[in-house]
């Protein structure tokens, strides 16, 4: 079931570290490479040598080992195919739910793009604290929520780890979970930058992080992933990096005829100066000076015009009156999806991880999704488009 795929499995300091030996087991019975990370107090639940034994590996703990020259947390990252962290106690998950990197399971988590699950187990009453469900509310995690019992610490309450084969489903799951094999997926992100001279430009407050949370998402479901970006990324996809709308123009024509899909994430801008200076502007004793812009060319509306094949998937992004605006946008550009977004709101949409957006389609459908990860967000978008 899990032949060829590495699964790295993260280990905590919880008392349940002891049922993971068995978890261990299941994984190599079905045929899958474990890469053991534990944390410094994972081993005083469940010792090296019988990791190591049971997965047929070295189990790893120590961030800075000075024999080896890979970056561990990099190349452990790009190794595996999924991440399960179990058990994955109050501390570890308040630390990946604020990007604390102080181990080496934590920066590894840090640096990880493909998915992760998360089997908390902890005493019921840090279970219930506000903060701790806060921080799992942060990540854009699979959580396999802890059951309720007898805990190790003597209370009746949530907080027992989830049964083995339940960790084991998932895992199987998620790994084979590619609904978008063999479909090549092209994204957009981030705002254009249009340049006046050479030290002057204008933009937008886009992040790209929506564009991005697509990209990884549509990698992890099996597609063939170009991502078209303002911003500087690296991943194990094609990542086209431009800066104009008429760079962005170029590369998404180049990537267009055997794209499946086509989702335009970016904040394009509408004007660009009429001439880009070519040396920097001077102060003049003028008070008022005028910029003079032209029209950026619309994308969006450019490739929907002569789809062939292609789903064209585009964003809107309104500050009032968000559904009638983006029915009568949908209609404008003849787009397939079109993605409304609230931004008026200062806890989603630009530069945050969240977001909470209506998706309508050109049948005059309209699905609204709940605040959610942009992560979150990606998974129900790609699952509307190609559930
Ligand atoms: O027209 P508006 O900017 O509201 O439309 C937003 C959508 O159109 C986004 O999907 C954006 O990527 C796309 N767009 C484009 N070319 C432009 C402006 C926006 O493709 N010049």
């Amino acid at each position: 079931m899990l032949s060829g795929k590495t699964v790295l499995l993260g280990i905590t300091g919880g008392i349940a570290a002891y049922k993971i030996c068995e978890l261990v087991r299941m994984y190599k019975r079905a045929n899958a490479n474990v890469q053991i990370v534990c944390t410094p107090n994972a081993l005083n639940f469940v010792t090296k040598l019988t990791l190591q034994n049971l997965s047929k590996n070295d189990v790893a703990v120590e961030e800075f080992d000075i024999k080896k020259y890979n970056p561990e947390h990099i190349s452990f990252a790009d190794k595996a195919d999924i991440m399960v962290i179990a058990p994955a106690t109050a501390n570890t998950i308040s630390k990946l739910a604020n990007g604390i990197c102080d181990n080496l399971l934590t920066s590894i988590a840090c640096a990880f793009t493909k998915p992760v699950i998360i089997a908390p187990a902890m005493n019921c009453n840090m279970w219930n604290n506000p903060i701790i469900q806060e921080n799992l509310q942060k990540l854009h995690y699979t959580i396999l929520e802890p059951e309720t019992g007898f805990l190790a610490c003597g209370y009746t309450g949530k907080g027992r780890l989830c049964s083995i084969d339940k960790i084991f489903d998932k895992t199987v799951e998620l790994i084979n979970y590619k609904p978008l094999n063999g479909k090549k997926i092209v994204i957009t992100s981030g705002g254009t930058i249009e340049e006046i001279d050479p030290v002057r430009y204008i933009s937008n407050y886009s992040s790209g992080k929506m564009g991005l949370a697509l990209a990884d998402t549509a990698k992890s479901f099996g597609a063939e992933v170009v991502l078209i970006t303002t911003k500087d990324v690296t991943r194990n996809y094609k990542v086209v990096k431009v800066k104009s709308a008429l760079d962005m123009q170029k590369a998404v024509e180049e990537e267009f005829d055997n794209a499946d899909c086509v989702i335009m994430a970016a904040a394009v801008a509408d004007y660009r100066a009429k001439n880009i200076v070519k040396q920097k502007m001077k102060k003049t004793s003028d008070d008022e000076i005028t910029l003079e812009l032209v029209k950026n060319p619309d994308i969006l509306k450019e490739i929907s015009n002569k789809k062939t094949h292609q789903i064209i998937v585009g964003f809107c992004a309104e500050s009032e009156n968000l559904l009638e605006n983006a029915k009568t946008k949908i209609v404008d550009k003849g787009c397939d999806y079109l993605i409304a977004n609230d931004i008026s709101r200062k806890d989603i949409g630009f530069s945050s991880d969240y977001n909470e957006v209506t998706i309508l389609n050109k049948n005059g459908e309209v699905k609204k999704l709940e605040r959610a990860s942009k992560m979150t967000i990606s998974k129900q978008i790609l699952e509307e488009i190609y559930g």
